[in-house]
């Protein structure tokens, strides 16, 4: 008799399934003529990731900023770096931005022709790696590379701009991501990104979502009493509800 034996692939049943619930600002919204001290001040209030959207004028219409700024702030903060690539053809950055800071990066579906390698790229330079759907990809497109994920990012807004609108429409494909996950044994991360704000932040907790991208919600007023609201509605959210 053969020593081997097959087991069926161990499903993850939902109560199992314990989700950190991380708050990442989006420095999109920050004021940049004090880019550090804002970086400092969400730090300190305990945001757990830094959010940092590149945008190359092509994928999206604007254009933000690149490796320079990410390697400068790199040394205020020794928070999780959450670099959101919003440009074509990522494949062809990431080493760098690996190098001048990244902690995970996060592209686009759209924007590249072989998903499977940019994953693997951004696992070979050392970072955790997310991929990210628009707001009219149907979520059933990143079936094939869920298992291999890190984090998938949900965009509850068309990307590009930063104080859009929450679409309505965002909660039901949280919850088809959410399910689809489960379904599949994998305990990945879901970020919502676009339009979050403390009254509908609940809504996508509810649905699936555990990891918060907020721009303006944070950065607009007061950082610290932002943060440290975003976090109360957190802990009062039951654990492993997602
Ligand atoms: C949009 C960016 C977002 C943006 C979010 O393309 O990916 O990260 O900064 O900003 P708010 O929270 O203001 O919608
Ligand atoms: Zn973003």
């Amino acid at each position: 008799m053969s020593v081997f034996r097959t087991y069926p692939m161990r499903r993850i049943r939902k109560e199992e399934i314990f989700l950190k619930k991380i708050l990442s600002p989006s420095i999109l919204a920050a004021d940049f003529s004090i880019l550090g001290k804002q970086i400092t001040e969400a730090d300190e209030a305990g945001a757990e990731y830094i959010h940092i959207d590149v945008m190359d004028g092509v994928f999206v219409p604007s254009i933000s900023f690149g490796m320079p700024v990410i390697s400068t702030i790199r040394k205020v903060t020794d928070r999780f770096f959450d670099v959101h690539l919003m440009i074509v053809e990522p494949e062809r950055y990431i080493e760098e931005f690996a190098k001048c800071g990244a902690d995970g990066i996060t592209f686009h579906l759209e924007a590249t022709e072989d998903v499977d390698s940019v994953i693997d790229k951004i696992h070979c330079a050392g970072c955790r790696a997310g991929l990210s759907i628009k707001p009219e990809t149907p979520v059933e497109a990143v079936r094939p590379y869920l298992a291999k994920l890190d984090m998938l990012l949900i965009m509850t807004v068309e990307p590009g701009f930063g104080g859009q609108k929450y679409i309505p429409a965002s909660t039901k494909r949280i919850g088809e991501a959410r399910r689809m996950a489960e379904e599949m044994g994998l305990s990945t991360n879901i970020q919502v990104d676009g339009g979050i704000t403390t009254d509908n932040v609940s809504v996508v907790l509810d649905a699936g979502a555990n990891v918060i991208v907020a721009g303006s919600s944070v950065f607009r007023g007061s950082i610290g009493e932002n943060i440290r609201r975003y976090l109360e509605i957190f802990s009062e959210k039951s654990v492993g509800k997602n």
